[in-house]
C-alpha cells in the first residue's frame, strides 16, 4: 500500500512545443523550488519535431515525478493545459510555461496561499507591485496591454494580468467549470475566469517575466486571431459555433478572390467567361481551403500529404455544396421570391453544408475538452 508520502498534492502542468533544451533545466528548477512538497510534473507535448516528448519519457524512466502526455495531430497551449489538468488527480494543479520564463520559485508560495486563504485560483501577475515584464519590447508590451483591455468584455473579475499563463487552480474549481471552457488559443487563465458565472476567489502574486534562454517563442501573428476567436466564443459561442463564424469570414474573402480572378482574366487575358469562372472557382476554393486550414482549424492543421488529401475532400464537398446552393436558389427564385432572397438562401444552405461536411471529412474533429 502506498503511504500518504506517495500521494501527490500538486501537479505542475507544462505545455511544450519544441522545448528540448529547456526540459532538464525545467525539471531541475522545479525540483529546487518544490523539493520537499509532494509534487509531480506533467509535460503536455504536441508531438514536437525536436523530440521533446521522447526526451521526457527517458527521464521519466528514472524519475517517477515526471510524466509526459503526448498529443498527436493537435496544437494549442490552452487545450494542452486543460488536458494536462485532466490527466492529474492532485487536489491542486499549476500551469507554467516550459521555457523558464515564468518564475517557478513562486510555486511554493502559490500553494501555501491557495490553501491558507482557501482560494480557487492564485495567479502570477506582471502588473502588480513587484512584478514586471522583463526585457519585453515596447511593441509587445503594448499589444499585451491592449489584449488585457479587450478581455474586460468577457472577464468577470478585476484581474490585473488575465493574459498570464502562470497560475495554480484548485481541482474542484476546475472541474466545476471545465465543460464551459473554450480551449481556444493561448489564454487559458482568461478562459477559466470567463467561464465562471459566479466569481472566483483569487489572488495575484507578483513575478518578473524572464527572458527566453533557449528555443523560440511560438506566439505569432495568428495568436491575435486565436485570441479574437476566444473572445468571440465567450461572447456568442453559446449561439453559434465560433468555427462557423471563422469559416464564413473566410468564405467572404473567397468571394473577393473569386471576383478578382474573373475580373483579371476577362480584362488581361483573352479567356472566355466560362474558363474565367471555372478558374476562379478553383482558385477561390483552394485559397478558402488554405485559409481555413491556417485560421479556422489551426489546432489541427493539415500538412504534407494530409494537405493534399484535405484539399481533395474540401473541393469535392464544396462542389456538392455549390450544386445545393444553385438548386435551392433556383427553387426559391421560381416561387416568385426576389433574386436577393433566393440567392442568399442558396448561399446560406451551401455554407452550412460546406462547413458541416468539411468539419467531419476534411478536418476530423477530435472532441476537445
Ligand atoms: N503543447 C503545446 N502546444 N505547448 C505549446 C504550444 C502548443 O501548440 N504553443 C506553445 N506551447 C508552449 C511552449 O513550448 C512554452 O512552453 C509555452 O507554451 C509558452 O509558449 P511561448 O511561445 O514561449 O509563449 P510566450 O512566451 O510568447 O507567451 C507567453 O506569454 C504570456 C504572457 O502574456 C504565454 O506563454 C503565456 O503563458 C504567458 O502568460
Ligand atoms: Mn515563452
Amino acid at each position: 500500500m502506498p503511504t500518504s508520502d506517495h500521494i501527490i498534492e500538486l501537479s505542475v502542468i507544462v505545455p511544450t512545443y519544441n522545448e528540448h533544451p529547456n526540459v532538464i533545466p525545467m525539471i531541475e528548477s522545479l525540483d529546487a523550488a518544490l523539493g520537499e512538497h509532494r509534487w509531480e510534473v506533467i509535460f503536455v507535448d504536441d508531438d514536437s519535431p525536436d523530440g521533446t516528448a521522447s526526451q521526457i519519457r527517458e527521464i521519466a524512466k528514472r524519475d517517477p515525478r515526471v510524466r509526459v502526455l503526448q498529443r498527436v495531430g493537435r496544437r494549442g497551449l490552452s487545450s494542452a493545459a486543460i488536458e494536462g489538468i485532466l490527466a492529474s488527480s492532485a487536489p491542486f494543479c499549476a500551469v507554467i510555461d516550459g521555457d523558464l520564463q515564468h518564475d517557478e520559485k513562486l510555486l511554493a508560495t502559490m500553494l501555501k496561499t491557495i490553501k491558507e486563504e482557501d482560494l480557487d485560483v492564485v495567479s502570477g501577475s506582471r502588473y502588480v507591485e513587484g512584478g514586471g515584464l522583463g526585457d519585453w519590447q515596447e511593441s509587445r508590451a503594448k499589444i499585451s496591454k491592449l489584449a488585457t483591455r479587450l478581455s474586460r468584455a468577457v472577464l468577470h473579475a478585476d484581474l490585473t494580468d488575465p493574459m498570464s499563463g502562470f497560475f495554480m487552480i484548485r481541482r474542484s474549481t476546475f472541474e466545476k467549470r471545465m465543460r464551459n471552457l473554450s480551449g481556444i488559443g493561448f489564454k487559458i487563465l482568461l478562459d477559466i475566469f470567463a467561464s465562471s458565472k459566479e466569481p472566483l476567489r483569487y489572488r495575484e502574486l507578483p513575478y518578473e517575466f524572464r527572458s527566453r534562454q533557449a528555443g523560440e517563442s511560438k506566439l505569432d501573428s495568428q495568436a491575435a486571431w486565436e485570441y479574437f476567436m476566444l473572445l468571440l466564443d465567450k461572447l456568442i459561442g453559446h449561439i453559434v459555433p465560433v468555427r462557423f463564424v471563422a469559416f464564413t469570414l473566410v468564405g467572404g474573402v473567397g468571394v473577393i478572390v473569386h471576383m478578382l480572378t474573373v475580373w483579371l482574366m476577362l480584362n488581361y487575358t483573352d479567356s472566355e467567361f466560362t474558363i474565367a469562372q471555372t478558374t476562379a472557382t478553383l482558385i477561390a476554393m483552394t485559397s478558402n481551403y488554405a485559409m481555413n486550414n491556417i485560421l479556422t482549424y489551426r489546432d489541427m492543421r493539415l500538412t504534407g500529404w494530409g494537405w493534399i488529401k484535405g484539399w481533395i475532400s474540401f473541393t469535392l464537398a464544396c462542389s456538392v455544396g455549390a450544386l445545393g446552393n444553385i438548386g435551392i436558389a433556383t427553387y426559391i427564385f421560381e416561387q416568385d421570391t426576389t433574386w436577393v432572397w433566393a440567392s442568399l438562401s442558396g448561399i446560406i444552405v451551401g455554407a452550412v453544408w460546406n462547413y458541416a461536411v468539411t468539419s467531419v471529412y476534411t478536418w476530423k474533429k477530435p472532441k476537445a475538452a
